[in-house]
């Protein structure tokens, strides 16, 4: 069987270096000359695969997903904070984690949690609505706090209030390091005693601390406060009748926390982006929040409701997948697409350039909520748009982020307008999440309800 045809780079590294650098550059223009199908060099006798095709994506994600595993390029960098927790663990231990955790993302767990997403997001505007229009803000760092505010609410209730700024705070110091182990694989363990080395680890300690404090404190207490830190310590497996080890549930939480927040946050950034460069649509926009809320802050019951807020998110994620690509390595040879995939080879699918793919995307580059109703979606193959990836290990809070984004959207975009300021360098920077290498400064304009 033959191998994918790919670019040679460098004669010492190849591609390598780029993938590092300029991740998104190479794999788009190794697409546009290559094709949907391509092997990439780095050092010698060291390869790994680009798949753009829908096909290829639903063969690794679903049909095949047992032949697949993630490799410990990602698995490595990530479990230094995550621990054992879903995103990184595989085999037995990972189903048992997933069938303990998938009842706190159910529909009614999750509804419960729908209010204090609103309360979370209404401090924020209020926060806003007190600046002046001089002032200038970054709204990747707005919706950073805001969604770290909704995640640590969701998780904790009320018992986040005594720590968030400790959470905050370790949680950006030790996710900034997971980011660059994940762009540096050859840099020094965390052993050896170098002034990141050291600030990484005292800030997981000071994490995993204050994590442990707030379960024992809640076991302690046994009281259902309608949270996902009380669905999980409820959860017992149907077969072993076991629960999480309080080591286990610590990593959960912190996998959630760190899973959860900065991807929406990215999420609710390019949209306000978005929705500034193409005023027909907020237009849009605001006819709906107007007719299904009349100036009032939304809630669960107004989702139905509210479908055009819901497509503006899908449309961001197509655009600027926060998840920009995932990562897979085959258990054994493997024939995607009428080519050979090595054992071990690292496998990359790359939502941003699927998104935008020419043979299922009309002006792939063009803003077009539309795009997501109903009828449109159903003449697509559904792996040409995976933003929460697909199979069984697809993400378990998709819902909780769709439902956190709409409803912060549409209770943000009746009392204000984030109005960037001009001649910014918008520079889409893919590390862990894709989020704007600069930031985006933007003033903040008041409506008038
Ligand atoms: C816009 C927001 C989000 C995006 C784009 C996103 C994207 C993704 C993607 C693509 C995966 C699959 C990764 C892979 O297959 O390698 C994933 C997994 C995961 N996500 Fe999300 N996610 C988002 C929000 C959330 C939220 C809000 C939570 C939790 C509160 C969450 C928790 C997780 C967990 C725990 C996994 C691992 C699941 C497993 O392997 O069983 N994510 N996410």
């Amino acid at each position: 069987m033959k191998e994918p045809p790919g670019p040679k780079g460098h004669f010492l590294w190849g591609s390598g270096i780029a993938a590092i650098e300029t991740p998104l550059a190479l794999y788009t223009s190794a697409w546009k000359e290559f094709g949907d199908c391509v092997k990439l060099t780095s050092i010698p006798g060291y390869y790994w695969y680009l798949f753009t095709h829908p096909t290829a994506v639903e063969h690794v994600l679903q049909t095949h997903q047992q032949n697949f595993r993630k490799p410990d390029v990602f698995n490595r960098p990530m479990s230094l904070l995550v621990g054992k927790g879903l995103v990184v663990s595989e085999g037995a231990l990972w189903m048992r984690q997933r069938r303990l955790a998938q009842p706190a993302f159910h529909k009614t767990r999750l509804s419960l949690l729908a209010q204090s997403m609103v309360d979370a997001t209404v401090e924020h505007i209020n926060n806003w609505e007190k600046l002046n229009t001089e002032s200038v803000i970054d709204i990747a760092d707005e919706m950073g706090a805001l969604t770290l505010d909704i995640v640590g609410k969701a998780l904790f209730s009320t018992d986040l209030h005594d720590y968030s700024e400790r959470v905050g705070t370790t949680l950006r110091i030790a996710l900034e390091h997971v980011n660059y182990r994940m762009g540096h694989a050859f840099s020094l363990p965390e052993w050896v005693p170098t002034k990141r080395n050291r600030q990484f680890l005292k800030a997981k300690a000071e994490l995993d601390s204050v994590v442990m404090e707030i379960i024992s404190k809640r076991r302690q207490s046994g009281i259902d406060e309608n949270d996902l830190l009380s669905a999980l310590l409820r959860a017992t497996d149907g077969e072993s009748g076991e629960s999480m080890s309080n080591e286990l549930l610590r990593d959960e939480v912190i996998t959630l926390m760190l899973a959860g927040h900065d991807t929406t946050a990215a999420a609710l950034t390019w949209t306000w982006y978005l929705l500034s460069l193409n005023p027909d649509k907020e237009a849009i926009l605001l006819d709906e929040l107007k007719s299904a809320l009349g100036g009032r802050m939304p809630s669960v019951e107004d989702l139905p409701n509210l479908p055009y807020t819901r497509m503006v998110i899908e449309e961001s994620l197509r655009l600027y997948p926060p998840a920009w690509g995932i990562i897979r390595e085959a258990k054994e040879d493997e024939e995607i697409g009428g080519y050979i995939v090595r054992k071990g080879r690292p496998i990359t699918l790359v939502q941003y350039i699927t998104h935008k793919h020419p043979e299922f995307w009309e002006e792939p580059h063009a803003f077009m909520p539309e795009r997501f109703e109903k009828d449109k979606v159903a003449q697509r193959p559904k792996f040409a748009y995976f933003p929460f990836g697909g199979g069984q290990r697809a993400c378990i809070g998709k819902e909780f982020s769709l439902m956190e984004a709409t409803l912060a959207l549409a209770a943000i975009a009746q009392k204000l307008k984030f109005i960037p300021l001009p001649n910014q360098n918008i520079d889409p920077d893919p590390t862990f999440t894709l989020r704007p290498r600069y930031g985006i400064k933007a003033h903040v304009l008041k409506r008038n309800n």
